[in-house]
């Protein structure tokens, strides 16, 4: 029986397979995180049963792991692999310049390293995710737990210098307790709605003592796939 999807998961379906074809046999790969990341753990898996594709992979979070193991992928850690041909993940959002909103999943910190130490980085997504202007979904920012109310005060005190619609902040929740991310610390979600200049903000948030990283990719993904609804992909 053929799977019945949404137009949504029909699109993020599309995108990965597409983005899984472009992996060529002996890559080592970053495997992304989240929903559309998982369509492209499927096509790869697909790819190792049918043609006998070899590739080592590098995860992104502890989820993709579990799912890239059961899928065939032969897992290696960053430490072993060093550089990596094609890192391909999602996002949630992305402008037309490739700037990119991530971690929406929680795992910016690991999915930016693995892209950074990555000659490409693929993003795959459904068309919604491109926008004008990254900002209306809540950019994630990764912090240290220990003092993350003096590093939220240090953001709250950053804000009104940059060009942005928003200023809320909130912590991340996990049910009633704190999101707790693979690296063992918290998410901030900083509610902007318009983020003039992704590249200042990136750069000003990265000062901050107690900020690990921000979700703002910018300059490591050269390319996006996107998907329809009606299985159409294209390439920018
Ligand atoms: C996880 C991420 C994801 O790539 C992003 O949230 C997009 O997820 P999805 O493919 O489920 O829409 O950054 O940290």
């Amino acid at each position: 029986m053929p799977e019945r999807l949404s137009p949504v998961e029909t699109a993020k379906r599309a995108a990965a397979r597409r983005a899984a074809d472009l992996v060529e046999p002996d890559m080592a790969l970053g495997i992304g995180t989240g929903s559309t990341a998982y369509w492209l753990i499927r096509h790869l898996g697909e790819r190792i049963a049918s043609e006998g594709l070899r590739i080592t992979g590098v995860p992104t979070s502890s989820q993709t792991a579990e799912l890239a193991s059961k899928a065939g992928i032969a897992l290696v850690d960053l430490e072993a692999a060093g550089r990596l041909d094609l890192t391909i993940d999602g996002a949630d959002e992305f402008d037309s310049a490739l700037n990119l909103v991530k971690g929406g999943g929680g795992a910016l910190l690991r999915e930016k390293i693995v892209a950074a130490a990555s000659d490409r980085m693929i993003v795959i997504a459904d068309k919604s995710k491109h926008v004008e202007t990254l900002g209306a979904f809540p950019l994630p920012v990764e912090v240290t737990s220990f003092g993350w109310q003096s590093t939220k005060a240090a953001i709250e005190d950053l804000l009104p210098g940059h060009d942005l619609l928003g200023d809320q902040i909130t912590l991340r929740l996990d049910g009633e307790a704190p999101f707790v991310t693979d690296g063992g610390n918290l998410i901030l979600d900083l509610h902007l709605k318009r983020i003039g200049d992704p590249r200042r903000l990136a750069r000003d948030l990265n000062l901050i003592p107690g900020v690990v990283e921000s979700g703002l990719f910018i300059g490591l993904c050269d390319t996006v796939v996107i998907g329809h609804g009606d299985g159409r992909t294209e390439i920018i």
